[in-house]
């Protein structure tokens, strides 16, 4: 059986996310999703010809969710956290559920939990007892230490690690390469810039950088 699946944004991390979506056929234990295609509404030009190199159809803006097919999911394709919360919010207000796309190439521990939306690219690692909330986007190579706690639309880039026993606020951005050290938190809406190394608290809407990150 396959679940109709719609991707909501063209641009470069929604296109990605299809490949998650794709890659998901080759393991039978995850559940088969059938791409009916991408919504967006403002799609560029250029990411509307990328689309069609990758022989998925554009459906058209937001809206075309809320007439979708019976047990249409959607995932939120943008990796900003907070332009990803904006979007979840009006999507949601359609009636379709939000998918999770797991890459087979991700390793997620037995004792995870995660909320709707959750995304592993190939490569993400999280150990054991970690809380990942909704719409929670962990990248290429990221890693995430046992026993922490992602809020909802957090993002991890690419090649970042998350120690152990660390906590990130709501909408938190953690850039590519960057590091938080073990136990710390990083407060709601804030964003640790790529390569830094946070070493102490950060506080609610805060960008940081460099290392030490400040
Ligand atoms: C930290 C960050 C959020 C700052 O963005 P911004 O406010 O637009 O910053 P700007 O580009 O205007 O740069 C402001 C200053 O910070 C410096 N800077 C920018 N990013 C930096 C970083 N990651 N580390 C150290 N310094 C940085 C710039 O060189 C500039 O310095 P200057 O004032 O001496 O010229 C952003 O650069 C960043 O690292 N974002 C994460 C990107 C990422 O993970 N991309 C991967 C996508 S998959």
């Amino acid at each position: 059986m396959t679940i109709p699946l719609v991707v909501v944004g063209c641009g470069g991390h929604g296109r990605e996310v299809l490949t998650i979506a794709r890659a998901m056929d080759v393991d039978a234990r995850r559940p088969r999703w059938r791409l009916l295609g991408f919504v967006d509404d403002r799609p560029s030009e250029e990411n509307l010809k990328r689309v069609q190199r990758l022989d998925v159809p554009f459906l058209g803006g937001v809206a075309w969710l809320r007439d979708a097919p019976p047990d249409t999911h959607h995932v939120i394709g943008i990796g900003d956290p907070r332009i990803r919360r904006a979007v979840a919010r009006r999507v949601e207000d359609h009636g379709t559920a939000a998918a999770s796309v797991v890459h087979p190439a991700a390793t997620i521990g037995p004792d995870i939990v995660h909320g709707p939306g959750f995304v592993a690219f190939p490569g993400a690692r999280v150990t054991t007892n970690v809380t990942l909330g909704r719409h929670v986007h962990l990248n290429q190579n990221a890693t995430v230490g046992h026993d922490s706690t992602l809020a909802d639309f957090v993002s991890v880039n690419p090649l970042a690690a998350v120690s152990g026993d660390c906590h990130l606020a709501e909408g938190v951005l953690i850039g590519t390469t960057a590091a938080v050290l073990q136990g710390l938190r990083v407060g709601r809406d804030s964003t640790v810039g790529a390569g830094a190394c946070v070493v102490r608290d950060v506080p609610d809407g805060v960008v940081v950088k460099g290392v030490p990150a400040r």
